[in-house]
């Protein structure tokens, strides 16, 4: 049941610390070295390109997961829209590993992906919440994310999960090629920061709710800018807000804003940036600067080694390629409050299912 919360979303935006230290120690053993079936590491490690396969917030947590590949294993990745991939006659590489992102493992657009996978006989893993879920039974190798049931359409947990769960995944095959950058990563104490950084936020959802009632209530469109996987949080922030809020919300790359997204800044239109990266902080909030001086009504999510005087709400600091895991709670957060202020049904939005098992 919901316990004390009057909606699941809720209880399972507040289940994600405890889901990130319980993921610790199930994935990484006393002295963090991932724990990850060899054969599976053995198999992605004859892999000249990974692909990422996942529909909406699965899909948004692949596109952090490219960044986590990238960076500790050097394999080239590509995330898909499953229902996109489908039917696009992909140009594939010689050595393909195929990642399926589901929470429910049911979703047919991802279904239709991995059929076509294993006709073709290509390696897959699927990473979901759901043992024995189809997705997990077809494809070769699965990973749960142990989040515990979620029930709420609006996904949360299932996100930082799949993001923590790629992390122990890139890690592990980065330490296979022996990269030095995936020995050093401390993924072990970054996961401890992250779900004390994640309660600390949680903490402040008074002030979120104040935000919430102040920018995004009484708006009809709102809009998340960031660089690089700041601009993927981005978007999973607007889906969320989307979905639960039905305000018309928007995740934008901070720097496409001047190639025609600016025109539809008026004057108190709500524009969140999202600065989380060292290396694009000052161009992003150039960016977010160009919306104020047309009327924009900004607020800013920075993590703390970034911050500036103005700052409206400020993260924890984490390694820069786990900040996904804290920027999207406030994101999460202010979704709930604009909904529960608008009197909607949080858990059930209109035109949703949970899992969408037809194409
Ligand atoms: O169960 P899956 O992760 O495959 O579901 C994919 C999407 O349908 C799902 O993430 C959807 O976008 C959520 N409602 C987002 O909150």
């Amino acid at each position: 049941g919901k316990g004390p919360y009057p909606y699941y979303m809720l209880k399972e935006v507040n289940e994600q610390p405890n889901i990130m230290r319980k993921l610790t120690t199930l994935y990484l053993d006393a002295k963090g070295k991932p724990k990850i079936d060899h054969k599976l590491l053995d198999k992605m490690n004859q892999a000249d390109r990974l692909y990422i396969i996942g529909a909406g917030t699965s899909y948004h947590a692949g596109l952090v997961g490219k960044n986590l590949f990238e960076k500790l294993v050097h394999i080239p990745t590509e995330v898909h829209v499953s229902s996109e991939f489908a039917y696009a006659d992909p140009i594939l590489s010689k050595h393909p590993f195929f990642i399926f992102l589901t929470q429910s493992g049911e979703t047919a657009d991802s279904r239709v992906v991995l059929t076509n996978v294993n006709k073709m006989h290509y390696p897959s893993l699927t990473i979901t919440n759901v043992d024995h879920s189809t997705l997990s039974r077809e494809a070769d190798y699965t990973l749960l994310l142990h989040a515990g049931p979620e029930v709420s359409v609006a996904s949360t947990k299932a996100y930082t999960s799949q993001i923590a769960v790629e992390a122990v995944l890139a890690k592990a095959l980065g330490e296979v090629k022996g990269r030095q950058i995936a020995v050093d990563f401390n993924l072990r104490h970054q996961l401890s920061l992250v779900a004390t950084g994640m309660q600390s936020v949680i903490d402040q959802h008074a002030k979120i709710n104040q935000m919430a009632k102040k920018y995004f209530v009484k708006s009809y469109n709102a809009f998340y800018l960031g660089r690089g996987t700041d601009f993927y949080v981005a978007l999973e922030a607007a889906l969320k807000l989307k979905e639960i809020s039905y305000i018309q919300a928007e995740g934008f790359a901070s720097g496409e804003l001047k190639h025609g997204p600016i025109a539809l800044i008026q004057k108190n239109t709500p524009v969140v940036g999202i600065i989380t990266q060292k290396k694009t902080a000052a161009l992003s909030r150039s960016n977010l600067e160009e919306t104020a001086s047309r009327g924009a009504k900004t607020f800013t999510i920075v993590r703390r080694a970034l911050a500036k005087p103005g700052d409206s709400f400020i993260l924890p600091d984490v390694d820069e390629m786990l900040t996904p895991l804290l920027s999207v709670i406030p994101a999460q957060l202010l979704a709930y409050y604009t909904s529960l202020n608008k009197g909607l049904n949080v858990d059930q939005p209109r035109n949703l299912a949970k899992s969408v098992t037809v194409e």
